[in-house]
């Protein structure tokens, strides 16, 4: 990564990070302000399946909700138009969804946030099944464990730690000029 932006003109760019980190609500300001249309993972999921995240989850399971994510993401990544992608928080987790962001060429920011912060901001949301028990423990694992895997595949890093919505998305447009 270097100081210098790389430019996103052309390119897809792809939001990454924790539940919490706040990739749905920055990408609907950058896909507004960039006029671009805005994917939404679990919004895409949830629409593709008629189901929601939490019954795919309860009904399927995990692996069954990793798989549809994972489509997920290919088919938004293949779309001609340079898009705005808020990427479900565990897409880094499959070697194949890293090589896919890789391969596509996309802008990958990751927005990092310190736990403290995610702790605060996410409540135990619906479509958050791993977090009905224990959500800080499970929060504080999940944000360590992952932190190397959102640093790999992560062109540009943000922190959305005491920004507003607008000044995290004035950060991630770096890249486009
Ligand atoms: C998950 C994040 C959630 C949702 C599911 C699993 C994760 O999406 O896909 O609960 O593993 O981090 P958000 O990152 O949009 O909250």
């Amino acid at each position: 990564m270097s100081a210098v932006p790389a430019r996103c003109d052309d390119r897809h760019i792809v939001l990454v990070g924790m539940m919490g980190a706040g990739k749905s609500s920055v990408g609907r300001v950058v896909a507004r302000a960039l006029q671009r249309p805005l994917f939404d993972s679990d919004a895409l999921i949830e629409a593709r399946t008629g189901r929601t995240v939490r019954e795919i989850w309860e009904r399927d399971g995990e692996a069954a909700f990793r798989r549809i994510e994972a489509e997920t993401l290919t088919d938004t990544l293949a779309s001609q138009e340079p898009a705005v992608i808020a990427a479900a928080g565990g897409v880094v987790l499959s070697a194949e969804n890293r090589a896919a962001l890789a391969a596509s060429g996309a802008h990958v920011v990751w927005l990092m946030a310190n736990v403290d912060v995610l702790v605060d901001r996410v409540r135990n949301g619906p479509h958050r099944p791993l977090l009905d028990d224990d959500p800080e423990g499970t929060l504080r694992t999940m944000a360590a464990d992952r932190a190397a895997l959102y640093q790999q595949v992560a062109d540009a890093v943000v922190s959305v730690d005491q920004r507003s919505v607008r000044e995290v998305a004035q950060a991630v447009m770096r890249c486009a000029g």
